[in-house]
């Protein structure tokens, strides 16, 4: 159906009413994340997964929480089919599939986390505004610390779904090596959950998490004194200046793209690598081909990228801006560049690119 505006401009109807039905549902989604992380940090999920079958009442009781409230956030949650509601028998339920999502801080599946994130973006918005006009950039350690928190947890899942069973057996020849008792360097490690991981997982081996963030190294030294870690040292350093070396396995997670000097960061890393070792760069799923970024995921990356990863890679000097949707062919040139003979895509999820690296 076409229509015309008093200005005489052309449109059509129909795709005014379906593209509004999609921000609805962008606006709805937005709203209902706060009480994602309301719900997580009141504990309801967690409440309602013990509980099973439940009404407001139980579940104020049981949280310690004001009924009322409780019944409205029921109700948004299941009108958004993170829980079921039994109309003969009026009771909300989160199904085991939705806790192992919402529920479990020990779930490779647990994504509520990434709520938290989203409020640091909230947060830091007339920072990025003020940025998008000035272009001064922003560090990582400029953000919200709703950021690091939430980024820590958010990701840990990832890493505990693939890192130790999955990424590091499929480098050649590195698994021995950290069974035996290796080398192992984590640059740009935040809170260390993927160091923890793998220092836990390879007790004879030594592992090094390097960050820029002085506050990010605190927490994971905290971190690794909760697990009661010995094989495991965080150090303030940057991805160019770290003095340790020797190291048979250097791991970049999610980090590399952030670097203002991408290249660098490799040619520094090459005379800290032994003559067999691997360098892991665990980076957002992306395509060369912008159009295939176009998807939910993709969007959601561009959004970190727009509001993080471009700022903070253009605070730091080297003149890189990679984003989180680089591409394999652009981080392939860079590895080329900074003297590697071996690069491969070890593997694709859908969220990640495992790219393995040799001398
Ligand atoms: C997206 S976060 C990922 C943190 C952690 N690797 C994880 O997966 O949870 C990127 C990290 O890179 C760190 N970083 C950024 N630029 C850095 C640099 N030049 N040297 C060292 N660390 C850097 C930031 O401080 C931040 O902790």
């Amino acid at each position: 159906m076409e229509n015309s505006t008093k200005l005489g401009t052309a449109f059509d109807l129909e795709r005014i009413q379906a593209f509004s039905g999609q921000v609805v549902n962008d606006l709805s989604a937005g709203m209902s994340g706060v009480l994602v992380q309301i719900g997580e940090e009141l504990g309801l999920y967690r409440a309602m997964r013990k509980l099973g079958p439940t009404n407001a009442k139980i579940l104020a009781e049981e949280t310690g929480t004001f009924e009322r409230y409780v019944q409205e956030w029921l109700n948004n949650q299941a009108a958004g089919g993170y829980i079921t509601y039994n109309v003969e028998l009026q009771t909300y339920h989160l199904p085991e599939e939705h806790a192992l999502v919402l529920a479990d801080g020990n779930s490779p599946f647990f994504m509520a986390p990434g709520f938290q994130v989203v409020s640091s973006l909230w947060y830091d918005k007339d920072k990025i505004v003020k940025d998008f006009k000035e272009g001064k950039g922003i560090g990582w350690h400029q953000h919200h610390h709703n950021l690091f928190f939430g980024t820590e947890a958010f990701f840990r899942s990832g890493y505990r779904a693939n890192l130790v069973s999955e990424w590091i057996p499929d480098l050649e020849g590195i698994e021995d090596k950290l069974i035996k008792g290796g080398k192992v360097a984590d640059i740009g490690c935040g809170h260390g959950a993927s160091t923890i991981l793998m220092a836990t997982k390879y007790p004879n081996s030594t592992f090094y998490g390097f960050d820029y963030h002085a506050e990010s190294i605190e927490t994971a030294k905290l971190r690794a004194k909760e697990v009661g870690l010995s094989n495991i040292v965080f150090k303030v350093a940057s991805a160019m200046d770290f003095k340790d070396f020797g190291f048979d396995l250097i791991c970049y997670m999610d980090a590399f793209h952030d670097f203002g000097n991408p290249l660098e960061a490799l040619q520094y890393a090459k005379n800290k690598l032994n003559e067999n070792g691997s360098i892991m760069l665990v980076e957002p799923a992306s395509f060369d081909e912008l159009e295939k970024n176009f998807n939910p995921i993709g969007r959601m990356f561009y959004a970190a990228s727009t509001t993080l990863c471009v700022p903070h890679a253009h605070s730091q000097d080297g003149g890189y801006c990679l984003g989180a949707q680089a591409g394999p062919e652009r981080v392939r040139r860079i590895v080329e560049e900074a003297g590697y003979n071996a690069f491969k895509i070890a593997q694709r999820t859908p969220v990640n690119l495992i790219y393995e690296i040799r001398k």
